[in-house]
Order: structure tokens, then sequence, then C-alpha cells
């Protein structure tokens, strides 16, 4: 069944009803402080929604791992105060999950209103799926709906087990991640480039074989590229390498060859003495890599390579940058695709944390169609795997 068939709050009654709300406030904190409210912001437009739509909104989310143990540090207090910030009403917290609190506070909510229970995490049945506990979240709502896109890779009792008991939709949050990459991955707009890059082949095999199966072109950078390299019969020197990955590294070529994918691996490369930001660096073509150096970032040459292919694309995906894009003599190959990307005029899509901080630091993030919010639920959908909290969703 297609991912792209799930019923959206727009096709539910929400009025008068009481709505559990699985968002992902799972937000960067120093000493309980909120540091990035991103996950927050994103949340907004589901919770405004309901809220003028005069629904009773209770709000649930994770915040880090605190291991089924009630823990003041991962209270979501912060999140309760950001949250009445942002809307301009006051967002109460209960003091519990599903206990008593939450239950007091859900009955006095009025339309229009909106709590947030305190951790999901707090309780030791959530990471199980426990069905009492699922049951629980839905004794305190009549409908539900998961927002949370950054979590919809968990088989969890609010992000999963609980639909099985209330009838369900998703939030705006997931319905976009779901219909951009969904769109992409059932019927791109051709000629369809992905681009992958980041460290390690064993982090991006499931999403190398995914999308051989249906990309035209397919641009290795990053220090998985090296792997590849190594595989071809190239010398790397110390660049990093997946020893155990060059058997693998073969079979994903040649089945990008049978697939007729063109696979594009960098010709040149910066290299550099030591894995250290101002290390002593040069430009090399990739079969004149000397022992002693490493690859840090594709050369000016692959730049041109990468970026011609990238423009005139229909749709591209890009996770994964194409060197050490935090340090500045080695990420001239990230700002380059980063600058194709934007420029392409292809539907584009940035899944996964790194390449999307990439994408926003270097200021191309308004020129791009999609930034996913997902670091591995994104990697997990570009797989091809069913995502647990989109799956549990009716259909329409
Ligand atoms: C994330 O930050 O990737 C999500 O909130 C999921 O968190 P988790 O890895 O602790 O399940």
């Amino acid at each position: 069944m297609s991912v792209l068939n799930k019923k959206t709050i727009e096709d539910l009654d929400v009025a008068g009803k009481k709505v559990l709300v699985r968002c992902d406030f799972n937000v960067k904190m120093e000493n309980g402080v909120i540091t990035s409210d991103k996950r927050v912001v994103a949340s907004l437009p589901t919770i405004k929604y309901l809220l003028q739509h005069n629904a009773k909104v209770i709000l649930c989310s994770h915040l880090g791992r605190p291991k089924g143990q009630v823990n003041p540090e991962f209270s979501m207090a912060p999140v309760a105060e950001c949250l009445s910030k942002y809307l301009g009403i006051e967002v109460k917290l209960a003091k519990d999950v599903v206990g008593e609190s939450a239950h007091e506070l859900a009955a006095s909510l009025k339309d229009g209103e909106a709590m947030l229970l305190e951790n999901v995490r707090f309780e030791p049945g959530e990471t199980k799926n426990d069905p009492e506990l699922s049951k629980q979240f839905a004794s305190l709502a009549e409908l539900y709906v998961n927002d949370a896109f950054g979590s919809a890779h968990r088989a969890h009792s609010s992000t999963a087990g609980v639909a099985d008991y209330l009838p369900s939709a998703v939030g705006y949050l997931m319905q976009k991640e779901i219909d951009v990459m969904g769109k992409a991955l059932e019927n791109p707009v051709r000629p369809f480039v992905a681009i992958l890059g980041g460290a390690k082949v064993s982090d991006k095999i499931g999403v190398i074989e995914n999308l051989i199966e249906k990309c035209d072109t397919l641009i290795i950078g990053g220090g998985m590229a090296y792997t590849f390299m190594r595989a071809m019969g190239y010398s790397v020197g110390t660049s990093i390498c997946e020893e155990d990955k060059l058997d693998l590294a073969k079979e994903l070529m040649a089945k990008a060859k049978e697939k007729k994918v063109n696979f594009l691996l960098p010709v040149d490369n910066v290299i550099g003495r030591e894995y250290k930001p101002d290390t002593p660096f040069m430009q090399i073509f990739s079969d004149a890599i000397p022992d002693g150096w490493m690859g840090l970032d594709i050369g000016s040459t692959t730049q041109e390579l990468f970026s011609k292919s990238i423009i005139g694309a229909g749709t591209v995906i890009w996770n994964g940058p194409m060197g050490v894009s935090e340090w500045e003599n080695f990420a001239g190959g990230t700002i380059a695709v980063a600058k194709a990307v934007a420029d392409s005029g292809a539907i584009s899509i940035i899944g996964g944390g790194d390449s999307a901080a990439a994408v926003k630091k270097l200021g191309f993030a308004e020129k791009m169609t999609h930034i996913s919010t997902g670091g591995g639920a994104s990697l997990e959908f570009l797989e091809g795997k069913e995502l647990p909290g989109i799956a549990c969703i009716d259909n329409k």
C-alpha cells in the first residue's frame, strides 16, 4: 500500500474532540535550556490547525533517552514553555504521561486549548510498544494524529501502538515528508539523480541498494567513495576505507551497470596529510593518491562533473556531505554540490542530518524543495523500509 494514501488531519472531524498528537519535540538542550527549537516550530502548523478547528489538543513526545525512568533532566517543561510562547496560549504540562494528572488535565481541556504530556519515555512500556500503554494513551483521547516524522522509524506505543485503538491521521509535517519523498521514490520526475556521501558505505548500504533500483544517476562522494575506489583497484592512501565492504562495493557497482544507472565516483580529490582542519592539502586524481595522504573532499574536476549531472535533473535526492564540510579547506565539494542542487530547477530533497545542516549553514535552504526533519527516519524511508509510525495510520 502506498504511503501516499494516508488520512491527513483534514480528513478528520476534530471539532470538540480530544486529539492526541504525537510530535517529535526531541529538541537539542543544554543545561535545561533549548538550544534549537526548530522541531517545535516545525510542529506548529498541525497544532495551529487543530486549535483553530476547535479541537482539544493533547500533545506528546519523547525527549532524549530516559530509559523508562522518570528523570527531571528529561522533563518536557522547557518544551511546554516554548510552545506557549509560539502559540500565544498557555500549554499546561501534565505531571505524568498517562496517570491522574494527564487524565485530569485532559478532562478539563476546552475546545481550542492545548496541553502537553510528560516525556513518553518515562513509561517503561513506551519503547516496547506495550499494548497496555498504547491503550492508556488511547483512553486520553478520541482521535490520534502522528506528526513525529523524526520518530516514525520507531515502533513505540505513542508512535505506532496507540493507532490500533483510535481513528488516526498524519499531521502536516508528516504529510509533507511523505508527499515529497514518497512521490520521489514511487514516481520521480526524471532524470532522477541520487547523491550519497558521508563517511561509511556500511551506513548507506540499504539506501544505495534501494536507490540503484530507481535512479538514473547515482553520485557517490564523501568518505565512502574511497571504499568504492579501493574496490576498483586504486590506492587510497590513508583515506577512510572499509576493507570488509570491498566485495559489497563491487556488487553495488555491478548492479548499477546491470540497471544502466550512471554511477559516478570522484575523479579527483582534495587530500590531506592528517585528519585535521589545518593539515597540508593538495588536489590529485583518483588513480594517484600517494601513500600517507587521505582524501578529505572531492576535487574541482569532480565538482564540475557532479554539477553537470545535477543541473538538468528532474528529481534530486541528496544524503551525506561530499567531504569534511565543517572544515573550510575541505568544504568546497559540498558547497559546489549544494549550489548545483539549488540551481538545478529539480525537485530537490535533502534527507538526513549532516547534509541538511550543511545546506542550511551554507545558505541554500530556501532554494530546496524539501529538507527532511528526520535523521534516522529519513534514511530508513530512503531505504524503502516501511516506517511503523506511518504504516499504523488509517488509509483514506
Ligand atoms: C531523532 O532525534 O532522531 C528522533 O527524535 C528519534 O530519537 P531516538 O533515536 O532516540 O529514537
